[in-house]
């Protein structure tokens, strides 16, 4: 392989320890940290005409995608559509002209997203991709490139891919927020700090290896697991079940913390781990309170949240996961750290191919 391991044992391991290191990297091609200014690579790109975005990817890119969604509304007061590729051209999606659409994709080869980005295109919408192979298809054939700099993402499962397509997702938003005369420039300083401080909250989150590692056994027995989170924490629980489905073959399903009451709540027992991804917050209280209904029920609750998170709530959990304390905005980014050690050391107690799950490929060139 022309990539090393280096001193890690696989590839996933190694790509997870790299994420400080690639954010910043992709962070310095969009951010003016002394200005406190926000930009993009392609400078004379103007946003403020954007009407309407739609996003469009597979996988682990789709819900960095579903977390740009959250930002595009909240931030820059743009509706949002959002599509898995297999779905969105077969679906006759309305696309009016003045309209963003949105490609995200760690190899810019993946065989759906490409045909729906060929058909946005034939609709006449403004093409963006944010890939992380620069001289690839779905790089060529967009209007707006915006590149991650996770440098060759080797392991299978998707880990600092995504963790680089959230910092170009976030440099977006506020980019669309500030072209539509949403921002102030002190507003727009502090979501650069904001994002500036990203790289060493993900190091901090990874001081917790070690204590994720000595749980994973907890889990590695389970048939089923489950992943709730609210807001920018629901794409998360989705990731975080997608992670550990993939590299583990555990069960695991992901479900907006609300909605949970609708139907999985029948699933809760004294057999199956519940993970709740809860950084406190303004949604912090509304989402414990569904984790007292596991609970409630005998369900076994691991809680991932920041100090005061945990003591507010960890008491009856099986276990607690603390991530340091930070800005909603850059939460995303710290937050997929735990999850992704989490199936990592799951798999590992296992015994699974980390790198080279059964059946998955890392780029799917079919559609
Ligand atoms: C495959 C990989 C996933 C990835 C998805 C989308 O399923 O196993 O890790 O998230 O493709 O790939 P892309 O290159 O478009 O981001």
């Amino acid at each position: 392989e022309l990539v090393s391991k280096g001193n890690h044992r696989h590839y996933m391991l190694k790509e997870i320890y790299e994420q400080p290191i690639v954010v910043a990297q992709t962070l310095r091609s969009y951010l003016q940290q002394l200005e406190g200014r926000v930009s993009l690579p392609i400078p004379e790109f103007s946003l403020n005409a954007i009407k309407r975005v739609t996003i469009v990817a597979c996988g682990t890119s789709y819900y960095a995608g579903m977390v740009a969604k959250y930002w595009f509304e909240q931030f820059a007061r743009v509706p949002v559509d959002i599509d898995v590729a297999s779905e969105f051209r077969y679906r006759a999606p309305v696309m009016e002209p003045g309209g963003l659409a949105l490609f995200i994709s760690q190899s810019g080869e993946t065989a759906d997203t490409l045909a729906a980005l060929r058909h946005a295109k034939a609709e006449g919408q403004t093409i963006a991709v944010v890939v992380n192979v620069p001289t690839s298809t779905m790089a060529r054939e967009a209007d707006l490139l915006l590149p991650t700099h996770a440098g060759p993402e080797i392991g299978v499962a998707s880990t600092k891919a995504f963790t680089c397509q959230l910092a170009v997702l976030a440099a977006l938003a506020t980019n669309l927020a500030q072209a539509k005369g949403l921002l102030t420039p002190e507003d727009e300083r502090a979501i650069v700090r904001h994002l500036a401080e990203a790289p060493a909250s993900l190091n901090a989150a990874l001081a917790y290896d070690e204590s994720i590692a000595a749980m994973a056994h907890t889990i590695a027995g389970a048939r089923d697991v489950l992943y709730l989170g609210r807001g920018t924490d629901y794409p998360l629980a989705l990731e975080g079940a997608l992670k550990l489905k993939e590299i583990s073959y555990i069960h695991a399903e992901g479900y907006a913390a609300g909605e949970m009451k609708h139907g999985p709540i029948a699933l809760i027992d004294e057999n199956v781990p519940v993970i709740v991804i809860a950084p406190s917050g303004p949604l912090f209280d509304k989402t414990v309170s569904n984790m007292q209904e596991v609970q409630a029920r005998g369900g076994k609750v691991v809680l991932i949240s920041d100090y005061d998170g945990i003591q507010a709530a960890g008491e009856n959990c099986m276990a607690t996961i603390t991530m340091p304390k930070v800005h909603p905005l850059i939460a995303p980014l710290v937050y997929a750290v735990p999850v992704q050690l989490l199936a990592y050391h799951v798999a590992v107690a296992k015994g699974t191919d980390v790198d080279q799950p059964r059946n998955l490929a890392k780029s799917v060139t079919v559609e």
